[in-house]
Formats: C-alpha cells, structure tokens, sequence
C-alpha cells in the first residue's frame, strides 16, 4: 500500500560543482486535505497541532526549476514568470527554504529559481504545497543533496506544512507535532489503490484575503472552537485512515465533510473573522447535497479560500463537473484523477 518512489536522487556530494550552469527542473502536484490542518504546536518550526489526512491531485502541475550559481549576490526568483521583489514575503520564504539545502550542502551558493502554476496561485488551490515541493525537490538535486522523501518533506514542512504532503502521491499523511519536533509526512497510499477524482468549482479567481499563517495564529488565540478542534482531529485522522484502506466511500465522506466544516467553524469565529466563502460557494455546497440526494458519490472540501472541491467515486466527476458548471458565480470547473509524488523531471542549461 506504500509508495515508495523517491523523489531525490541519489547523487554525488559536490555543492559547489554541482551547479554547471544547469537548471534541475521539479514537478508537484497540489494535495488536498480531506482531515484538515489548521494550527501550529510550534510556529517557528511549523510544527502542525493536529494530523492532516490528503490526496494528491495529477491535474495541477507546479514546475520548478533552479539553478545555483557562483555569480549571484542573492536568491532570485521569478513566479509565473514575473520576477519576485527581493526581501518580499514570498521571496524570503524561498529564501528561507532554499538556506535549509544550503546549509545540508555546506555551500553558500545564491540561486535562480523559475516557478510556474498552470492553476490560480494563493487562491485556496494548494499553490504553496506544490510550490515548496518541487523547489525542495529541484534545489536539493541541483546541490546533489541525497535526501530521503521524509527528510524533503521535512524541509518542506517547515516553509508550508501542507507542502510535506505534496512530495507523496495519492494518499498521504502528516501527523500532528510537539514544540521542536522535526515531523515529515508520510505515504497512506498509493493513487492506483482508490483512483477518486476531484472536480474543483472556481468561486473566486483573485488571490485570498488572509493567508493561512497568520489565520492560524490569530485562530489559536482567539477562537472558542480551537481547544476542540485540537482534541478531536486525531481520531478524525484515524477514521480516514481506515476509510481509505476498506474504500470506504461513505465514511470517508462523513468524515472529510465534518473535518471541513469545523475548520470553517473555527476560521469564522476567529477575531477577526475568516469568511473565506462566498455565496458561489454556499451555491455549490446546495447543489452537491442534492447530488448526495440523487445517489451520486461526492462530497465536499473547502480550504482558505472559496473553491469547493468536489471529491467523488471513479465515474462521477463527469455528472459532478457538469452540474456544478452551471451553479450560479462559478466561473469554471476543473477535474482531475490523483496523481504522483513531487519528481525530478530533468536538468538543462537554457
Ligand atoms: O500549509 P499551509 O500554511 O498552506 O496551510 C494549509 C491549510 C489548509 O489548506 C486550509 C488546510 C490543509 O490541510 O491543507
């Protein structure tokens, strides 16, 4: 039921050789969690409070290439193909990331980084778990770093906890952490074990309103729900966990909805509310019930942001993409199967 692909390669240890002026390109994939993540036992570290249960989707793709390189002053970094203000929130935390590398490769070396979604970035659709998989992946083979997939999911987790995810493929896991815990994800199952597919609604094509760092500190702080939420996601985790082995659909669905919803429960009675959905969204969530309603095999997950991720049974995403298309305020539907861990793709000098 493991997937034991690795995404690093193995390679010889020469940091400060092993650029050459190529750039090592990375793909990885966006995961979705079905249990949710919101909280951190450790916000330093991003050492998450309670266990997340995901799936890897294969229809989103993040490519990433990077190339070190002894001429350079700084990091620079391009996103979809516009270059990155330096010392901007998302250029230090690549930065950040890529000096975790640098110091396992005991090398100095400032670094090119090329990144591009085929999917909206920072809109609730997981662009920063594929974003700091495949920069994890391509950095760590461009200083012939031999990492194992838990050691770059580790390095991962620490810039985007849900990135530690997204270097597994199908089904993974990242359990919860104490303060100074150096947690990793781990495999559950590989996608061929339960092909589901996922049609996702788009509500909202702009970026979101407050990112997740700083809503889950301020949840922590401030929500009435966030004591209970920490208690109970353990055994939410596990009863996913047993739903993905039996294929069980049904419970899987009670289990990734009620997940959802108190994450959301917790979101909107945080100080200052996080109303991250929008009445696209109620919109979808009314049609997917009367789908339930009707005997079709889907359910429903939201993120930080409006997107409903419509998760359904090998067959249905067709009839699930088609109803939701004409919810009013979606303005497109995108489907897609499960996919393969964050991979190395090949190396070039252009
Ligand atoms: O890893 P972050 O900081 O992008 O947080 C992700 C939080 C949610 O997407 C809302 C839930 C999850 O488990 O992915």
């Amino acid at each position: 039921m493991n997937d034991h692909s690795h995404p690093v390669r193995r390679a010889a240890r020469q940091p400060d050789q092993a650029t050459g002026g190529r750039f090592t390109t990375a793909l990885a994939h966006p995961n979705i969690a079905l249990v949710k993540y919101w909280g951190k036992a450790d916000p330093t570290l991003n050492v998450p409070a309670v266990p997340s249960v995901s799936i890897t989707l294969d229809a989103l793709v993040t490519e990433t290439r990077v190339r070190f390189d002894g001429s350079l002053a700084a990091d620079s970094i391009s996103l979809n193909g516009e270059e990155l203000p330096f010392a901007s929130g998302q250029a230090r935390r690549i930065s950040a990331c890529l000096d975790a590398l640098r110091s396992q490769a005991h090398t100095q070396l400032r670094a090119r980084v090329e990144t591009r979604n085929d999917f909206p970035t920072g809109a609730g659709l997981a662009s920063s778990a594929s974003g700091f998989a495949a920069l994890v992946v391509a950095a760590a083979a461009a200083l012939q770093l031999e990492l194992s997939p838990t050691a770059a999911s580790k390095i991962a987790r620490a810039a985007s906890a849900s990135a530690a995810r997204s270097l597994f493929g199908g089904f993974a896991e990242l359990p919860a952490g104490r303060a100074g815990e150096d947690v990793a994800a781990l495999s559950l199952a590989a996608a061929e074990h339960w092909p589901l597919e996922v049609a996702v609604a788009i509500c909202a094509e702009g970026p979101k309103a407050v990112g997740s760092t700083r809503g889950m500190i301020d949840s922590a702080a401030t929500s009435p729900f966030y004591g209970t939420w920490v208690e109970t996601a353990a055994a939410d985790a596990a009863a996913a966990r047993t739903a993905i082995s039996q294929r069980d659909f049904a419970a899987l669905a009670a289990v990734s909805e009620a997940s959802c919803l108190k994450m959301h429960a917790v979101m909107q009675t945080t100080c200052p509310a996080l109303l991250y959905w929008n009445a696209a969204t109620m919109a979808t969530l009314e049609r997917i019930r009367s789908l339930q309603q009707a005997g079709t095999e889907v359910f429903f997950t939201m993120d930080a942001g409006p997107q409903v991720k419509a998760v359904c049974t090998p067959g249905a995403c067709r009839e699930v993409a088609e109803a939701l298309e004409s919810v009013p305020g979606v303005s497109r539907v995108l489907t897609s199967g499960l996919g393969g861990p964050a991979r190395l793709v090949g190396s070039s000098c252009v």
